[in-house]
């Protein structure tokens, strides 16, 4: 899918240089449950040949690579699928987990990386994630959960349309120190997506 200068795709395993900087990020690890830090591209690589793939065929996840791309190329990355990864810039990752198709919901988290940060691109990748979800997963609700000292992510969440609908005392812990956060659940419906 494409918007706002973005594509979503699915990961390669060309993307291992974006998923090996990720998951060494220090927010990204903060912020993110269970983030395991690559030892190197090559085992981003193995990773992204196998475990995408999986979670794509088995319904439990979707996963993306974010790219900046300029629109034309991004249309016809999409209109080709044999057309190779839209030529953009790699700059982040989206994800759709605890695919529920029964509940019709999922979880959504976005990162990006840190140069592509504080652009307001965040709102536009994570408008297409759930985008995606509703009109290419029949999803009827996408909840979010940002930790409570995370403002960049509620922000985001709630200028696409989240409504704040909990709050979670140690309900994640974090890749990095492995210490519990509060976080601030979120919950989004299609008719408020903006
Ligand atoms: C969360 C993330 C994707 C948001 O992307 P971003 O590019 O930083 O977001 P933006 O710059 O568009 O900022 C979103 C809002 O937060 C505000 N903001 C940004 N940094 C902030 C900070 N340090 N403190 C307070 N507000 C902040 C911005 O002003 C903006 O609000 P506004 O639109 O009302 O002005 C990005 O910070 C990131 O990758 N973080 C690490 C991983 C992560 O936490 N992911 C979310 C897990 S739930």
């Amino acid at each position: 899918m494409t918007a706002d200068g973005l594509l979503l795709r699915r990961p390669r395993p060309s993307d291992a240089a974006l998923v090996h900087r990720g998951t060494h990020d220090p927010l990204v690890r903060e912020f993110l449950q269970a983030v395991v830090p690559h030892r190197d591209t090559a085992a981003a690589e193995r990773w992204l040949a196998e475990v995408p793939p999986l979670l794509w065929r088995t319904g439990r996840a979707a996963y993306f690579t974010v790219e900046a791309v300029e629109t034309v190329k991004a249309v016809e990355a999409v209109a080709d699928p044999e057309a190779g990864p839209g030529d953009g810039e790699l700059i982040g990752w989206a994800e759709l987990v605890n695919i529920d198709p029964e509940g019709e919901s999922a979880e959504v988290a976005v990162w990006l990386l840190p140069e592509h940060r504080r652009l307001r691109t965040a709102k536009a990748a994570l408008r297409l994630v759930c985008r995606f979800g509703f009109e290419r997963l029949g999803l009827g609700r996408i909840d979010a959960y940002a930790a409570a000292d995370n403002m960049p992510s509620q922000l985001t969440g709630a200028a696409i349309g989240f409504r704040r609908a909990g709050y979670r005392p140690g309900a994640f812990r974090s890749s990095r120190t492995h210490r519990l956060h509060d976080a601030v659940y979120a919950t989004l419906v299609p008719e408020d997506l903006c």
